[in-house]
């Protein structure tokens, strides 16, 4: 059994997967409500919370899996990237754990968590594949060749992130924080058609989204307070049209420049359901596994290896990957 912990942002989780990737429990308790009276994640508050939380959470994943820590054989645990004091409270979490049971740790990458999403049961995804990883903090194309390898980068946001992008226009349209379903469901009663937002292309494979947050605030200025709120499904329904677009055709970009035969969609965004909609044919990262879990963290350590004890006692968190 691999007992997986994730801190790197506002979801204090904690899951529990077989060796052969099958989930025993996935247990996630988001912070969102705490933050949302400021408009984002507070990090130190962030930091504060899964110190509390993640106890508890590592309890909760090991009772509804129906398992003690005598069943764990590893830990595994994000390392990074995310908010710094967030990382750290589950890499120390993890890190007593597996001291004091002497058993070895996996220091995994958040964004090799979110890919790994589509290794587990019951329909695991076997390489090769284009993977777009859309979340609050990349938005990323991926050649996914096998399970264990470090994939290589086809394209990456040169701003905002999808789920970035999706955020600020829920902020404009007064959605609160974080908006990406409340954008998703307002934008099933609105017109995709009724405003024409721009997204800009730039060359290569990657993306720009800034420009597009920029046009729904002068749609939104141009309207007087009264008028905001019975345009709001139109607008939100336009604005996720633009974004959905722009991932969706340059990731059949991606995948056509490498001749890959499979896509795969994995982050929050892929819980998108227009996304969904407009890649049929795609692998999705199942809804529950598409924002930050565990579950995932615990799946790809299966692939990266891990550290003998004592050794990881020495391991330290990061911020960014670069
Ligand atoms: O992967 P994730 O949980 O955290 C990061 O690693 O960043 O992604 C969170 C992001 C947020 O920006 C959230 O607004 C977005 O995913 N999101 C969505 C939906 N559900 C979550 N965006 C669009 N449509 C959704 N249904
Ligand atoms: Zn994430």
């Amino acid at each position: 059994m691999i007992l997986g912990i994730e801190t790197s942002c506002d979801e204090t989780a904690a899951a529990v997967i077989t060796q052969e990737g099958a989930i025993r429990s996935s247990v996630v308790s988001s912070q969102a409500d705490l933050h949302a009276r400021y408009g984002g994640v507070v990090p130190e508050v962030a930091s504060r919370r899964h110190l509390e939380l993640v106890v508890p959470v590592v309890r909760a994943a090991l009772a509804e899996g129906e398992a003690t820590l005598d069943d764990v054989e590893l830990v595994a645990v994000t390392a990074g990237p995310g908010l710094i004091g967030a990382l750290l409270v589950g890499v120390a979490a993890a890190k007593a754990l597996a001291w004091s049971r002497r058993l070895p740790l996996a220091a995994v990458d958040h964004l090799q968590g979110h890919v790994a999403s589509l290794y587990l049961e019951p329909d695991p995804l076997e390489p090769p594949f284009v993977c777009l990883l859309a979340s609050g903090g990349h938005t990323l194309l991926l050649d996914v060749r096998d399970r264990s390898a470090r994939p290589r980068v086809l394209g990456s946001t040169l701003d905002d992130a999808a789920g970035e992008a999706f955020d600020k226009g829920a902020r404009l349209l007064g959605l609160g924080y974080p908006g990406g379903a409340a954008v998703d469901r307002l934008a099933r009663e609105g017109d995709p058609d009724a405003y024409a937002f721009p997204v800009a292309r730039v060359p290569g494979l990657d993306f720009s989204f800034s420009g597009l947050k920029t046009s729904l605030l002068y749609a939104v200025r141009e309207l007087d307070a009264d008028e905001v709120e019975p345009r709001r499904a139109d607008l939100a329904a336009s604005y996720q049209r633009a974004i959905v677009r722009a991932l969706v055709e340059r990731t059949r970009e991606a995948a056509a420049s490498v001749r890959a035969e499979r896509i795969a969609v994995v982050g929050g965004v892929a819980a998108n359901s227009e996304l969904r909609a407009a890649l049929p044919d795609a692998a999705l990262a199942p809804l529950p596994l598409c924002t930050d879990n565990a579950a995932m963290i615990a799946s790809a350590a299966r692939f990266t290896g891990a550290i003998s004890y004592p050794r990881y006692l020495a391991l330290d968190a990061y911020a960014s990957s670069a």
